[in-house]
């Protein structure tokens, strides 16, 4: 493959290309917030969820400490599109205002989602998306406090997925989403797009998922994996560093 040619530049926002998620929590009068987001990634059932902190969303998720992250497909961008630039905080933030949000007291209903109710949080799931997760939340961190270019308070959420609903029509088998059915909704640069087509076999995927989780197993190799992952831990653990106060630019 020729090299590119790359020029040196500073653009105004890192939107690379994530998945589109719509976290569903409870507002402080019992009512339902949906709010589109897609600083999402995931790690093991664990999920890190980057929110601009003035949100509702994280005001929802301090207090009930559980969510609903229903996943986007091509078929949802409406909904998604229904949703941009609302916000289920009465008082408008003023950097959302200069940006042309404005206050929506019932977003489920102003996007015309069917909410169905979840199985283990209060908050419910997003009838239309494809796929729901509920999660509970592990812990809050403020986020990119030394980034001289963040204009406004961000924080980390990160979330432990508890129970796990598909469509059945993504499954291969009996526990298996087959990535050929699943398009998930991209967000890249602020436009929407869902994935192409395969490009190449993949060499990550040789070995069979399930070794991916252990914990599916017999108890022999439940337990043999604590034991690495104990070891592993000890080798290779982290301590929180606490965030980055003075980075330089
Ligand atoms: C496609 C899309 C992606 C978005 N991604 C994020 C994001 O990753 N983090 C974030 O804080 N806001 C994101 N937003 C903006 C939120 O929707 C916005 O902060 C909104 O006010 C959240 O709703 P709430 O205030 O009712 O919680 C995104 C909006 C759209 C339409």
């Amino acid at each position: 493959m020729p090299i590119p040619t790359h020029r040196e530049i500073a653009p105004a926002i890192h939107y690379w290309g994530t998945p589109v998620v719509l976290v569903s929590s409870r507002n402080p009068d019992g009512g339902v917030n949906v709010a589109p987001m897609s600083s999402a990634w995931w790690l093991g059932w664990s999920c890190m969820l980057g929110f601009d902190a003035s949100s509702q969303t994280v005001q929802n998720l301090r207090r009930e400490r559980e969510c609903v992250l229903n996943l986007a497909s091509g078929d949802d961008a409406a909904i998604v599109n229904a949703l941009a630039l609302t916000t289920g905080s009465a008082a408008v933030p003023l950097h959302k205002k200069l940006l042309g949000y404005r206050y929506e007291a019932d977003k489920p209903k102003r996007a015309e989602i069917t909410l169905l109710p979840s199985t283990t949080v209060r908050a419910p799931r997003v009838g239309e998306c494809r796929v729901h997760l509920e999660a509970v939340v592990a812990g809050i961190r403020p986020f990119a406090t030394g980034d001289p270019r963040m204009a406004i308070p961000a924080c980390a959420v990160e979330v432990r997925i508890v129970k796990v609903h598909v469509d059945e029509t993504l499954l291969d088998g009996d526990e298996r989403i087959d990535p050929e059915r699943w398009h998930p909704l991209l967000m890249s640069f602020r436009a929407l797009f869902t994935r192409g087509d395969r490009v190449a076999e993949s060499r990550l995927a040789t070995g069979s998922e399930s070794a991916y989780a252990p914990w599916k197993r017999g108890p022999l190799v439940r337990l043999a994996s604590k034991a690495l992952g104990a070891v592993a831990q000890y080798r290779y653990g982290v301590e929180d560093e606490g965030g980055d106060g003075d980075a330089a630019e």
